[in-house]
C-alpha cells in the first residue's frame, strides 16, 4: 500500500493572541488519487486547516505528511519549494498578483518550480500554450483577457485564473477553497469539470472546501471539519451557513 496523500497526526494549532487552539485533529488521512470536499460552519477553521496543509502556516505540535514528507519539520524555504513543486493553490482570496498579467498568473507556479515548468511543457509544448489550454477550459478566451491585468477582472474570472494557475504543471495535490463561490451555475459546472478532468489525468489528490453541500455528492468522500477537529465546536463565531444552498 502507498502512503496517503496527507496524514495529520495530533496536530495542534493556535492562531498569535488566541487562547484556545483552532486545530486540535487526532488523525487525519486522505489516500492519493482521493478527491475530498470538507464542509463546516463559517469560523470553524477550514481555511486555517488549509494553511496547514499547504505549509503556510505551522502548527504548534503534530506531524504533517504530504506526500511522505513531513513539511512541518522542513525549513521555510524547503516548504515554499516543496509547495511549489508539488502543491496546486486555489485560495479563497485568490492571491493573484495584480500588476501581472492573466496569463503571467496562471505561470507564475513555473517560475518557482522548474518541476512544474517541466510537467507544463511536456503535457502542452510549451508553456504559453499551458496556460491558454487550462484558461479556454474555463471560459477564459477571446477579448484579449490573456493580456489583460488581473486587477480589471470580475471575481468569478478572477477565481478562474486562480484555478487554472493552480493547476498548470499537473501538481499532485490540489487544495481549494471555496473555489466556486462567486461563480454562477454554468461556469461553476464548467469549473468543476476542468477541475476533475484535471485531476483524473494527472492522478492528482483533491481537497476541496466550500459551504455549498449540493457539490457534495460529486466527490469521493465528505466530511464535515467538525469530525475530525476536536476544536470546531468552539471556534464557530459566524452565521451558521451549513444548511444554506450558498
Ligand atoms: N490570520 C489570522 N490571524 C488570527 N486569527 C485568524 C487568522 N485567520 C483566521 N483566524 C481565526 O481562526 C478561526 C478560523 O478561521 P478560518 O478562516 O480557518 O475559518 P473558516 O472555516 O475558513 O471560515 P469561512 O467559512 O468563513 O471561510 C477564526 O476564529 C478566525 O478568526
Ligand atoms: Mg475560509
Amino acid at each position: 500500500m502507498s502512503s496517503p496523500a496527507v496524514r495529520l497526526s495530533d496536530v495542534n494549532f493556535r492562531w498569535r493572541g488566541h487562547d484556545h487552539l483552532t486545530l486540535d485533529i487526532p488523525a487525519f488521512d486522505v489516500q492519493p488519487g482521493e478527491r475530498v470536499f470538507i464542509h463546516g460552519p463559517s469560523g470553524s477553521g477550514k481555511t486555517t486547516l488549509l494553511n496547514v496543509l499547504a505549509g503556510v502556516a505551522t502548527p504548534e505540535r503534530g506531524g504533517v505528511e504530504v506526500l511522505g514528507e513531513n513539511i512541518a519539520a522542513l525549513s521555510n524555504r524547503g516548504r515554499d519549494g516543496f509547495r511549489a513543486d508539488h502543491i496546486g493553490l486555489i485560495f479563497q482570496m485568490f492571491n493573484l498578483v495584480p500588476y501581472l498579467s492573466v496569463v503571467e498568473n496562471v505561470l507564475l507556479p513555473c517560475r518557482f518550480s522548474p518541476r512544474r515548468r517541466e510537467r507544463a511543457v511536456a503535457a502542452d509544448g510549451d508553456l504559453y500554450s499551458s496556460a491558454i489550454r487550462l484558461l479556454s477550459e474555463v471560459g477564459m478566451v477571446g477579448s484579449g483577457f490573456q493580456r489583460r491585468p488581473v486587477s480589471n477582472l470580475s471575481v468569478g474570472q478572477q477565481q478562474r485564473v486562480a484555478a487554472a494557475r493552480a493547476l498548470v504543471g499537473a501538481p499532485e495535490l490540489i487544495i481549494a477553497d471555496e473555489p466556486t463561490s462567486s461563480l454562477d451555475a454554468d461556469v461553476q459546472e464548467s469549473f468543476l469539470q476542468l477541475l476533475f478532468s484535471e485531476i483524473e489525468q494527472s492522478r492528482s489528490t483533491l481537497l476541496f472546501v466550500s459551504h455549498d453541500r449540493r457539490l457534495e455528492g460529486r466527490f469521493d468522500r465528505a466530511v464535515a471539519l467538525s469530525e475530525f477537529n476536536r476544536a470546531a465546536g468552539q471556534e464557530a463565531g459566524g452565521p451558521d451557513v451549513e444548511s444554506g444552498a450558498a
